[in-house]
């Protein structure tokens, strides 16, 4: 249920919060797991006097770590990213992931590819045999947005253009759509996020190809950790 795998999450995002030193530059991303990381993170902060800099994935991420005096800088402010600690939707054994559940994924792949070390935190229900069933955000200029997803359609991607509680189209930070694509099995990932990010209109995907280092996994019986 909810409640254990939150506990999963809190368990592993405190897990990752040991990996951050003070002096360090840390890349923080987005999402309800990374927030039990960034509240450790901010506990730390305030009563051990860990002193770090943080580059974040997302506005809401930005909000949380700054109410805890934690400081952030923009990600062309610093000349390398230490480490980032993000969570994700899925995870496979070879290391291939989907992210962008939370909307966040290009700021998240932006922020990955300048870090020197990337670590995901998970709970144990997100590593899977095969990527896929969880749908593949994939990130949309609005304009001309109604083409792009015909053209998903007509490859049988399945688009589904995201909708907030209202009906509204979801926006990104960079303001652009989200079209999520119910494909239940990816068996060709690589060929999958290089069909994609062709496409004249698609931003990002969140397709995270053997990208990251560190797979910490909330288990049961205390976090353990995917090294690639
Ligand atoms: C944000 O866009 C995502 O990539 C998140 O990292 C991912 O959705 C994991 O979020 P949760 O920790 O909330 O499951």
């Amino acid at each position: 249920d909810k409640a254990q795998q939150d506990a999963l999450k809190k368990a592993a995002g405190i897990e990752a919060a040991k990996l951050i030193e003070n002096g360090m530059i840390a890349g923080l991303g987005t999402g309800s797991t990374v927030k039990f990381l960034v509240d450790e993170l901010g506990r730390r902060h305030q009563e051990e006097g860990l002193e770090f800099t943080g580059v974040t994935t997302s506005r809401r991420t930005q909000a949380q770590a700054e109410s805890y005096g934690i400081k952030i800088v923009d990600v062309d402010d610093v000349d390398h990213i230490d480490i980032t600690i993000d969570g994700a939707d899925e995870v496979d054994s070879n290391f291939n992931g989907i992210k962008g559940g939370g909307a966040a994924l290009l700021w998240e792949k932006i922020v990955a590819i300048n870090s020197n070390k990337i670590v995901w935190i998970v709970d144990e229900s997100k590593v899977v045999d095969t990527i896929g069933k969880f749908p593949l955000p994939v990130e949309v200029i609005p304009f001309g947005a109604g083409h792009v997803i015909k053209k998903l359609e007509a490859k049988g991607y399945n688009p589904v253009l995201r909708l907030d509680a209202d009906g509204k189209e979801v926006r990104t930070d960079e303001n652009n759509f989200v079209v999520d694509l119910h494909l239940e099995k990816i068996e060709h990932p690589t060929d999958l996020a290089e069909d994609l990010i062709n496409m004249v209109g698609v931003v990002e995907h969140g397709l995270f190809l053997n990208m990251v280092d560190k797979v910490i996994v909330g288990d049961p019986n205390g976090p353990r950790v995917m090294t690639n």
